[in-house]
């Protein structure tokens, strides 16, 4: 670690697991290179702080109910979050800076903030705080899903739906079909206060995976713009879990052969029904191959965890699988037993595996998660797609294709090489270390 530069980086994550993981990454880097780390986060989906201990913590109230923190709707949650935190927010900065007046040793550079707070941009301004956004997407799906409110406005334009790959059209259908005005409007805010800033950080994306819709992003938003790479690679294994992570996945992982296991999870936010979960339970069975599926709390809809699988089914399923609450997914992902990924191409997820070099089974769910498993089925052609057939044939199918037969070895092989050169550039002189300097010096140049 190198010594403190005297300056004080403030960060506001969105309290949610997708974006805390990140968030968290990108604070041990700044750590690392000498800055101070001041996180200020909600009351809902709290950071341990004893997890982190060289960093100073302020919580605010977010005013948010028990009730309306259970809600499967995030873009309500997070348009809600924003109303009810911008007065709590500004006070809690206001102090900060005040104090920084005072103890003249310490100087606040500026604040990193998620791309879905939307206040934070003209507060900071205000305060006359640089602002930088963190983005947690893909940077093809970040900087494309700007045209989805003008998309649904003129949806005659699905006709030439080709005209934006690698979506197909029944992608884009899904996407446009999912959400309404309130999140055209956040969106329509997102592009705002984003352009208004004073850089943007992809904290998962690097040259290597998002050449053309880089050079774009540089275009459209005309600020500095800093490509990290997998930031989790910097420091492996360093997750900022809400859940805690069953530490017996590893000593079940050491049992079983090199490459033979799928591992199925669905990451945070996405819920099932109970007739997903039975296909998905009979298609991991019937696959004969030994599974680690990950079935969080609250997941299956109307349940509140693996109630709806009858006993019988749940014997034959532990013969040679294992179910668990919440993994430790990126040891899950480096141990040499795990050979494939059934995921919903969460971009966190869809990275970590890419960086772990196990090939994937697709089956997103909603929003980006549709534009990834398309980078990686089609693209990068690192995984087999389920185009949403959650059916246990079809399952049973995809996963002995990937794990026992040719087509699943050329698979695995392209994953490595994707891998390899993902690997690289996080390397000294790699393209995403050199940005990540890049970023180091723009902050310290406030
Ligand atoms: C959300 C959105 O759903 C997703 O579309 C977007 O790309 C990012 O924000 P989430 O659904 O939680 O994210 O998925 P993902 O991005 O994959 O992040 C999940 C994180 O939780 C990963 O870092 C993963 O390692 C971690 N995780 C997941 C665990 O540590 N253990 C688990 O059992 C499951």
């Amino acid at each position: 670690m190198e010594k403190s530069n005297g300056l004080r980086v403030i960060l506001f994550p969105l309290p949610l697991q997708g974006c805390i993981n990140p968030m968290f990454q990108l604070a041990k880097i700044l750590l690392s290179r000498g800055f101070s780390i001041t996180v200020i986060h909600t009351r809902f989906n709290a950071p341990k702080a004893s997890s982190h201990p060289l960093f100073s913590f302020l919580e605010i109230q977010d005013g948010l109910s028990e009730a309306e923190t259970r809600t499967h709707d995030v873009t309500l949650l997070l348009t809600r979050l924003n109303r009810s935190c911008e007065s709590p927010f500004r006070d809690c900065l206001t102090k900060l800076l005040q104090s920084e007046t005072e103890e003249e040793k310490q100087r606040i550079s500026c604040l990193i903030d998620d791309s879905g707070w939307i206040f934070t941009q003209p507060l900071a301004q205000s305060l006359n705080l640089p602002r930088l956004v963190l983005n947690t997407y893909k940077v093809s799906f970040f900087v494309g899903h700007f045209v989805l409110p003008k998309l649904r406005r003129e949806r005659y334009l699905l006709l030439q739906a080709e005209e934006f790959p690698p979506l197909r059209k029944k992608d884009l259908l899904r996407i446009l079909g999912e959400e309404t005005e309130v999140l055209d409007s956040y969106s329509d805010m997102i592009l705002k206060t984003t352009k208004a800033s004073s850089g943007l950080v992809f904290v998962s994306s690097c040259e290597e995976l998002d050449e053309d819709s880089l050079s774009q992003a540089r275009q459209e938003f005309q600020v500095p713009i800093f490509a990290i790479g997998p930031s989790h690679s910097y420091f492996p294994g360093s997750s900022s879990s809400l859940f805690r992570p069953d530490e017996t996945c590893i000593q079940w992982l050491d049992k079983q052969e090199d490459n033979s296991v799928i591992y199925v999870s669905f990451g945070s936010v996405v819920t099932i029904s109970e007739s997903e979960l039975l296909e998905i339970a009979w298609g991991l069975r019937n696959s004969g191959q030994p599974f680690l599926w990950v079935i969080r709390v609250g997941m299956v809809n109307g349940t509140k965890w693996v109630e709806a699988i009858p006993e019988e089914l749940m014997e034959r399923l532990t013969e040679k699988g294992k179910i668990v609450k919440w993994a430790p997914q990126q040891e899950v992902l480096k141990h040499r037993a795990t050979g494939g990924f059934l995921t919903h191409n969460g971009w966190n997820s869809t990275v970590e595996s890419v960086c772990e070099g196990v090939p994937m089974i697709c089956l997103p769910s909603v929003w980006d998660q549709l534009l990834n498993a398309r980078f990686v089925s089609d693209v990068w052609m690192v995984g087999l797609h389920l185009e949403g057939k959650i059916e246990r044939n079809e399952i049973e199918r995809v996963v002995r294709r990937l794990l026992l037969e040719h087509e699943g070895e050329l698979v695995r092989e392209r994953m490595k090489r994707l891998a390899e050169k993902v690997g690289r550039s996080v390397k000294q002189n790699g393209l995403a270390y050199r940005s990540l300097q890049h970023l180091v010096d723009y902050l310290s140049s406030f």
